[in-house]
């Protein structure tokens, strides 16, 4: 038996007791669906897989702020949302590395009424074999992928814990290269393994709070990055970037290399009302290559 007691708890009467738990099982599919009125920031989201994310969250009605190393692109990209999808939507200059640039999107979100998602997305993956990868190298992209991601979940739970906030969802995009190793990338693998640990740990630490940490974990999605870094490993025509997404393609089971709206559609599923009763793991978008 259920009884509504408000706040979305309800009186749940078991074999044996009765307790208030917060369930949503009377709420249509489209409402759990939807992301009207509700706030996100989107970390690295000018293009690729976070610009595609915006895009869902949009299309479900939230207001989305683009959080990326380059400002101008993110405006450029809030403002092109804002017109096609409707809505408002901001674009603003964060660097990962930086925790200042994280007090400005803090002050941002503060004068928009506080946000309820936060999307750690922005990654780097530049090919390193282990004889030619100096501690910078190592830096950099730990600093970016792993350490920028912490500072996403520190800021994002302050914002949605008292005083300010009553909860949220904390959402990362960390990688199959966070299941599983895979040569010539040892930063990235290692950075994206810390990712789905701290999604392990502040899976538990902030469901008190009513927040919730859930990351994905994609295989090879067609991006501009993946396209750069590819040109950068010497494959700079086209037809050498098709033969590289066919190749890596043919080892997923479903035969293909993802497109960004693949990653997108679970992201909106991850921060919805479906997934209300998920948090602490990582999710895989993969077509099926780790299984
Ligand atoms: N594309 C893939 O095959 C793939 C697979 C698995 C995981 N991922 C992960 O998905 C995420 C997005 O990848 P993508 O392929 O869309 O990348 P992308 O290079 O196409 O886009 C990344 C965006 O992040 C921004 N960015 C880079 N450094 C930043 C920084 N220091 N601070 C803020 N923004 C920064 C860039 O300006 C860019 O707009 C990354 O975390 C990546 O590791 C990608």
């Amino acid at each position: 038996m259920r009884r509504s007691v408000g706040n979305g708890l309800k009186w749940v009467r078991g074999k044996r007791n009765i307790m208030p738990i917060s369930d949503i099982s009377d709420l249509s599919l489209h409402s759990l669906t939807r992301l009207d009125g509700k706030r996100a920031v989107i970390t690295g989201g000018a293009r690729g897989i976070g610009l595609a994310i915006a895009e869902r969250f949009a299309e479900a009605g939230a207001s989305v702020l683009i959080a990326d190393l380059d400002g101008r692109a993110a405006q450029m990209s809030a403002a092109d949302l804002a017109r096609r999808r409707g809505g408002v939507h901001q674009g603003a200059a964060l660097d990962v590395r930086n925790s200042e640039d994280f007090e400005s999107i803090a002050k941002l979100a503060e004068s928009a009424r506080g946000i309820d998602i936060w999307v750690n997305n922005a990654g780097i993956y530049p090919p390193r074999s282990l004889d030619e990868m100096s501690e910078e190298h190592w830096d950099l992209v730990n600093d970016i992928n792993l350490r920028g991601c912490f500072l996403g979940c520190r800021l994002a739970a302050r914002l949605m814990s008292p005083p300010l906030g009553t909860g949220g969802v904390i959402l990362s995009v960390a990688s199959v290269s966070g299941l599983r190793g895979r040569a010539n990338l040892a930063h990235y693998v290692a950075s994206k393994h810390g990712v789905v640990g701290l999604t392990r740990a502040l899976g538990i630490e902030l469901a008190p709070k009513n927040i919730r940490v859930l990351a994905l974990a994609p295989t090879l999605v067609v991006t501009p990055g993946v396209e750069a870094a590819q040109a950068n490993s010497g494959g700079d025509s086209g037809d050498a970037y098709r033969a590289f997404l066919d190749r890596l393609g043919a080892t997923i089971p479903l035969g293909r290399a993802g497109v960004p709206d693949d990653v997108a559609r679970v992201a909106l599923f991850a921060v919805s009302g479906l997934a209300h009763f998920m948090t602490g793991c990582t999710i895989p978008v993969d077509g099926g290559a780790i299984a």
